[in-house]
């Protein structure tokens, strides 16, 4: 665990000068561009990745106004509560399993600096108690991948019950106030160490990524039903394959491969 910086917890701007010495000895944060508002991190990672940004270029928030989430949705962002940021990279390696290392990375930090123990939802929502914590949203700008982070620290969702039935913060599941930058070096120096491993070691790194993710997923064993554009698949999740696409096992023995879609 990261020693603490002073009065970090529950503050409400973010300690960038303390983030910025953790991550000394790491590729991935630097440059770090903190917005204390801003539209997306991703939108505006999108944007600054045509402009040919260094590898590793970290975006950090405190608040967005426009956050993004997987197949369109909205993120909600609690202002000076969550961890929001995203990366520019150029990985040589399929991306799905930088999202996989992604989603470990977030896994492991939160049981390091909380004790809590969250896991996968197939394709990479992190939970805790079958609640969602944390999303990765990834995407494709020129020849770079914006990789987007966010993640519910502080704060509770008792007054918006609806969303507290299927969402929580790691505040809400430990009782107590978490430290955000601690969280965001536990995740960004776990991510920048699978990220170079991934990069020089080719398919031997791949396939410890895709074994240690498989080993998080609580998807598998499970009777799934998978939204899809209006319309879902029911089945049994088997496994996943190479390329991360789950396999469902519908009741009539019909093996389906899902690419993409929500699991319920
Ligand atoms: C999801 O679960 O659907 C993905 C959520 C991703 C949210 C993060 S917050 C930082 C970055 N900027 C965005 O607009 N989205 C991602």
């Amino acid at each position: 665990m990261h020693s603490v910086p002073p009065g970090a917890a529950g503050g409400e701007r973010f300690d960038v000068a303390w983030l910025e010495r953790a991550l000394a000895g790491t590729t991935l944060g630097h440059p770090l561009l903190y917005f204390r508002d801003i539209g997306s991190t991703n939108t505006e990672a999108v944007a600054l990745a045509r402009t040919g940004t260094a590898e590793g270029t970290l975006l950090l928030t405190d608040h967005q106004t426009a956050g993004r989430g997987r197949i369109g949705r909205v993120w909600q962002s609690l202002p000076g509560q969550q961890l929001q940021f995203s990366l520019i990279l150029h990985p040589t390696f399929p991306p799905h399993f930088l999202v996989m290392a992604s989603a470990l990375a977030v896994v492991e930090a939160i049981r390091v600096e909380t004790g809590l123990d969250a896991a996968i939802k197939w394709p990479n929502d992190v939970l805790i108690g079958g609640r969602k914590v944390a999303g990765i949203l990834i995407e494709a700008s020129g020849g770079a991948v914006v990789l987007g982070i966010g993640v519910n620290v502080n704060s509770t969702l008792a007054g918006w019950p609806e969303l507290a039935a299927r969402a929580t913060t790691l505040a809400d599941a430990t009782g107590s106030q978490v430290i955000r930058e601690a969280l965001a070096a536990a995740i960004l120096t776990r991510l920048d160490a699978s990220y170079a491993d991934l990069q020089q070691r080719g398919e031997v790194a791949q396939q410890a990524i895709r074994a240690a993710w498989r080993g998080q997923l609580e998807t598998l064993g499970r009777a799934v039903v998978i939204h899809q554009n209006g319309g879902e698949v029911r089945g049994v999740a088997e496994d996943v394959d190479a390329g991360g696409e789950l396999i469902v096992r519908e009741a009539n023995g019909t093996r389906q491969i899902i690419t993409w879609g929500d699991v319920e």
